[in-house]
């Protein structure tokens, strides 16, 4: 029986399929590569597990193909999403078609199959809009809430869902209908909403990914665009420890069926866009250029993941810092051809 990984060669997906096959199990990666790079992350996966995985070179908007891929599966991840909310903008029904749709597809294929595989979905925080209602005070580099027990927990699953923006829209539509397939047809599925994770094989670009996105330009010594004041904050949750996530709720999914659990790195692990800046500068010894332009749709001031519910459910805890988060962030950057390593013989991999 086989582990289906929609998704399977961009960021998560990669981490999640080498986690797989570590562990000796049997997996189908689908996915239609439309994320530039990713193929490289695919020949990263063959170079370590070579002819160990199938891929399915697919569309999620295409429901016999899902069919076929969920065919003798044992478990789903679904992380294949048109992910950024500016792209969504310019194509809401694409967005609407992949992430919506492309969901519902899947949940239908399950729900055909005899096996009824489990599933974890990774939905967004964005389903929770831009929480513009949240007292926030000013300081000289990033927001803070004015209220002490948020600042200190952050956003739990009680917050109202407030879909704001085509991608919030199709994100929220497929969190929700995850969430009813569970309550409504019994099928073994959970819901991670997540903030922002960074970590190795994470491709960023100006409209996702932006750890990656920042330190990338930073490295090539190319301007970094700063959308809004800079002073927006989020939690920074590290590859391995979602990982550590999803192996945890996998593991126990007939109980946890139905829920959906905010993750990140959570209070300890926050930084706004100019303390990125500064984390910068320290590890590259110099300061990265910078420009600003005026705030973008959907652009929550403060998103802090409370991960009390997952963490009663399931015993887990983030456990990597920022700082070393960031140095194995940038050492593996450092290792990219396309971000100036030069590759010798004798002495392997030149930063
Ligand atoms: N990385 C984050 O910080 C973050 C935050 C919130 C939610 N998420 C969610 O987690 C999931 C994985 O994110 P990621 O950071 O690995 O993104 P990613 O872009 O690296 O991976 C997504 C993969 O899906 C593939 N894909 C896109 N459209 C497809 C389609 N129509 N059919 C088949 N494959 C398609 C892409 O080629 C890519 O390989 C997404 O659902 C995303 O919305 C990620």
């Amino acid at each position: 029986m086989t582990v289906l990984v929609t998704g399977g060669a961009g960021f998560i997906g990669a981490n999640v399929v080498d986690r797989l096959l570590q562990g000796g199990e049997r997996v189908r990666i689908l996915d239609d590569l439309s994320r530039p790079g990713v193929e490289k992350n695919l020949q990263w996966l063959d170079e370590r597990h070579h002819g160990r995985f199938e891929l399915m070179r697919a569309d999620v908007r295409d429901p016999a193909v899902v069919r076929d891929a969920v065919n003798d599966t044992t478990h789903v991840f679904h992380f294949a999403a048109q992910v950024a909310t500016p792209a969504s903008l310019f194509e809401p029904i694409a967005d609407f078609a992949i992430n919506a749709r492309g969901t519902l597809n899947l949940l239908e294929a399950i729900r055909a199959q005899p096996s009824r595989p489990s599933l974890i979905y990774t939905s967004s925080s964005k389903v929770y809009g831009t929480l513009a209602d949240l007292p926030l005070r000013a300081g000289p580099l990033r927001y803070e809430p004015r209220d002490i027990v948020l600042a200190a927990t952050g956003v739990d699953e009680k917050r109202p869902l407030a879909f704001h923006g085509p991608h919030g829209c199709s994100k929220g539509a497929a969190d929700q209908y995850v969430l009813d397939y569970a309550h409504t047809f019994g099928l073994r599925a959970v819901v991670f909403r997540l903030s922002c994770v960074y970590g190795p094989r994470q491709r960023g670009h100006e409209d996702q990914g932006w750890v990656s996105h920042f330190l990338t330009h930073a490295l090539r010594r190319e301007p970094i665009t700063i959308f809004g004041d800079g002073k927006q904050v989020r939690d920074l949750l590290y590859i391995d420890d979602l990982v550590d996530a999803f192996w945890r709720v996998r593991g126990d999914i007939a109980r946890l069926a139905g829920r959906a659990f905010n993750v990140g790195g959570g209070p300890t692990n926050t930084v706004s866009l100019l303390e990125l800046l500064g984390y910068i500068d320290r590890m590259l010894g110099r300061a990265p250029r910078v420009g600003f332009e005026p705030a973008r749709i959907a652009d929550p001031r403060y998103y802090v993941s409370a991960g009390g519910a997952l963490s009663h459910a399931t015993g887990w805890h983030a456990r990597t810092t920022v700082e070393e988060g960031l140095a194995r962030l940038l050492d593996w950057l450092r290792q990219q051809p396309e971000n100036g390593a030069r590759k010798t013989l004798e002495m392997g991999v030149i930063p």
